[in-house]
């Protein structure tokens, strides 16, 4: 029943609901305006308040008795490195550091990109961005220079602030001159560029451009600058369907507020408990649940610079829950695959208490039933499926542990959250009958805390996701609600693939396979993966007249990806081809192509030009040992 309410109230008396909610943020103005449309006739949040979300999560605990609580807590098993800073230490080093950006001119409304790794000087540099309403845009230390590059060119930053490297398992990362190679690149040249050296590798500095973290953080402390509610707070870039990715901006107000509800409402915390979220700054979940959400709060929050196995192994999570006291862990379900993998049976988790734990979360892909069975029988706690995206920011759907905890079905994200209007329509706009999959959309206006625009491209931001059905924002998945209004997400209906737990664009891969000199036509996709979730294959028809080997092609197809994407694009497969299968208008069929690969059924479609292909693509999947079909 408590549910019941909350999300009915939520939906049908949408303004009253969040005032309540926005009453539990420290505004400098309070909002009397709740929603309204902005010049752009896009749906915004507390038009007319004021506040400043570095104030909201670190100076208003300082003043209101939490200074000397813990707020953040480093761990770093890859340096060897344990660390504590209460919120005073926080607010002082964001005043101070906040200072020395100011002095290098950065302002209000400036942009700022962050790439960094897994380190509290990340969160600093975050909140100092906040406190002086800059605005922040973390690019994740595992995209490779290209990409930084393309992020610096969109963003158009008058600073950037790096480290010398970040540490992987075994190897050193060498941040700096990733930095130097993306700015190589880019043609936009930012003034600044300000670098934590860490002692494992040290950076090359450029005159008159680099400046040291130290020499910045040592600046006299300002105080926090207010902004409005609407005013952007970051740009956190993803993986669309082209090789460009999508600036998403968050604004101000409605982020605080989104964010502050949830912390009760999805993960039951008050302010006092220990929160861990094991991702990076570098995605959402960090933005989100590492950086501002736990600190709004009044929680302490993880930043852990290790890995689930092997930093120094698959005890590690147990390991940080007992000895910080955890009340809720949050990680992507193959972050625990990898456990379960090297720890079967669990037997590492017997080494550590773990009473203090109340409920596991996991989210960034669909948590398999395998996965979400033997997590809830090991830990013997809820266990509980979320599912949201970059562009929401937070929960679109989940078991809510602080409202009204439910029975859980295994491959469900549960219930709608308050606030998300969630639908599932059938290609012509129709909702369709509960069991039956279609596209899973959210009627408008959506809560507080989602996209406002596309960085730079209204019409991105329209094309991509408010025009296909008017009134509707669409969430690229698939999925259904069953009888009981259970949520079900199935996947992406779009060319966006989830590889441990990361968001990629294969339509950025098929860019980069196609600027190879022997490719003449490419497709990507998606295929199963028990440990990632999914990896990427490409599949190439090669030139006339090419004279490379297929194994060849394979190896500088891999590397060509690694080198523009990332290490964590996984791209290893390459399977050279004679035909694709494609409709009679040449658009190639995808969808058939993960089907065989995954070894499902399909139907061939009366619009396919050249059957046969089908059978050819079966069996090169087959000599090839791709997914099911081999
Ligand atoms: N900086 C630089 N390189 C990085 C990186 C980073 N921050 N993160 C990953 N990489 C590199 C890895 O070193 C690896 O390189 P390699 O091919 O040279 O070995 C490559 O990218 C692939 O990394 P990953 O997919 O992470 O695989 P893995 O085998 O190293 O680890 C898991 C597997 C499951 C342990 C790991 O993927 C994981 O912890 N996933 C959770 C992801 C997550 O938190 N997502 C956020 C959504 S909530
Ligand atoms: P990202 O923007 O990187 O957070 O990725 C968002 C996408 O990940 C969603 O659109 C889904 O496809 C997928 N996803 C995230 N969480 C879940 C979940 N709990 N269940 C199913 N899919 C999920």
């Amino acid at each position: 029943m408590a549910y019941q309410t909350e999300y009915t109230r939520s939906i049908e008396h949408p303004e009253l609901f969040w005032q309540e909610k926005a009453a539990d943020i420290p505004w400098f103005k309070a909002p009397t305006q709740i929603l309204g449309k902005d010049e752009l006739g896009t749906d915004r949040w507390f038009l007319d308040g004021e506040l400043n979300t570095c104030y909201a999560a670190l100076d208003y605990h300082v003043e209101n008795g939490r200074a000397d609580q813990v707020a953040v807590i480093y761990d770093s098993p890859v340096t060897d490195t344990k660390s504590k800073l209460t919120y005073r230490d926080m607010r002082d080093q964001v005043a101070r550091f906040a200072g020395g950006l100011a002095k290098l001119g950065i302002s209000k409304g400036d942009r700022v990109v962050i790439y960094m790794p897994m380190v509290p000087e990340a969160l600093i540099a975050m909140y100092a961005c906040a406190r002086l309403g800059a605005v922040h845009s973390v690019v994740f230390g595992g995209f490779a220079p290209h990409e930084l590059a393309v992020r610096i060119n969109d963003a158009t930053p008058k600073a950037v602030i790096s480290a010398s490297c970040g540490i992987e398992i075994n190897k050193v990362i060498p941040y700096k001159n990733m930095l130097d190679e993306a700015l190589n690149q880019a043609e936009h040249k930012p003034d600044h560029c300000v670098i934590l050296q860490r002692p494992q590798h040290q950076g090359e500095m450029t005159d008159g451009r680099d400046l040291d973290w130290n020499q910045v953080a040592e600046a006299d402390p300002v105080d926090c600058v207010p902004v409005k509610a609407t005013d952007p707070l970051y740009i956190l870039y993803t993986s669309g369907t082209t090789g460009k990715p999508k600036g998403v901006v968050r604004d101000n107000g409605g982020h605080a507020v989104a964010l502050k509800y949830s912390m009760k409402a999805i993960y039951d915390m008050d302010a006092g408990d220990v929160f861990m979220a094991a991702s990076d700054v570098g995605w959402v979940v960090g933005h989100s649940y590492i950086v501002y959400a736990p600190l709004l709060a009044g929680c302490t929050t993880i930043v852990y610079e290790g890995k689930p196995v092997k930093t120094p192994d698959a005890g590690a999570f147990w390991r940080l829950i007992e000895e910080y006291q955890i009340k809720a862990f949050f990680t992507a379900p193959t972050a625990f695959r990898a456990v379960k993998k090297e720890d079967p049976e669990g037997e590492l988790l017997q080494k550590y208490d773990i009473s203090c734990l109340k409920a596991l979360y996991l989210a960034g892909e669909r948590l398999d039933p395998p996965t979400y069975h033997w997590l809830k029988e090991l830990s013997q706690l809820p266990v509980v499926d979320h599912w949201w995206q970059t562009e929401t920011g937070w929960a679109i759907a989940g078991n809510l542990m602080g409202i009204e905890p439910v029975e859980a079905k295994a491959g469900s994200a549960t219930y709608p959250v308050p606030g998300f209007n969630v639908q599932i329509l059938d290609n012509k706009g129709e909702p369709m009958p509960a069991g039956e999959q279609g596209s899973v959309v959210i009627k408008q206006p959506m809560p507080p805390g989602c996209l406002t625009t596309v960085w730079g491209d209204h019409d991105r931001f329209q094309n991509s996701y408010m025009k296909i059905y008017p009134g509707y924002y669409l969430t690229g998945d698939g999925g259904y609600l069953d009888k009981d209004g259970y949520l079900f997400i199935m996947g992406r209906t779009d060319d966006v693939i989830n590889v441990a737990g990361h968001r990629l664009s294969t339509g950025e891969m098929e860019e980069i396979i196609a600027s190879h000199a022997g490719v003449a036509e490419c497709a990507v996709i998606g295929i199963n993966d028990e440990l990632k979730g999914q990896l990427p294959v490409g599949l190439v028809i090669t030139k006339d007249g090419w004279q490379g080997t297929p194994e060849a092609l394979e190896a500088e197809l891999a590397a060509l990806v690694r080198q523009e994407i990332g290490a964590i694009a996984c791209y290893k497969q390459t399977l050279v081809v004679d035909r694709l299968p494609k409709t009679r208008s040449g658009k190639i069929l995808r969808k058939i192509l993960r089907s065989i690969a995954d070894g499902k059924e399909y139907q061939v479609p009366s619009t396919i030009d050249d059957p046969a292909s089908l059978k050819e693509i079966e069996q090169a999947m087959a000599t090839h040992k791709v997914g099911a079909a081999s």
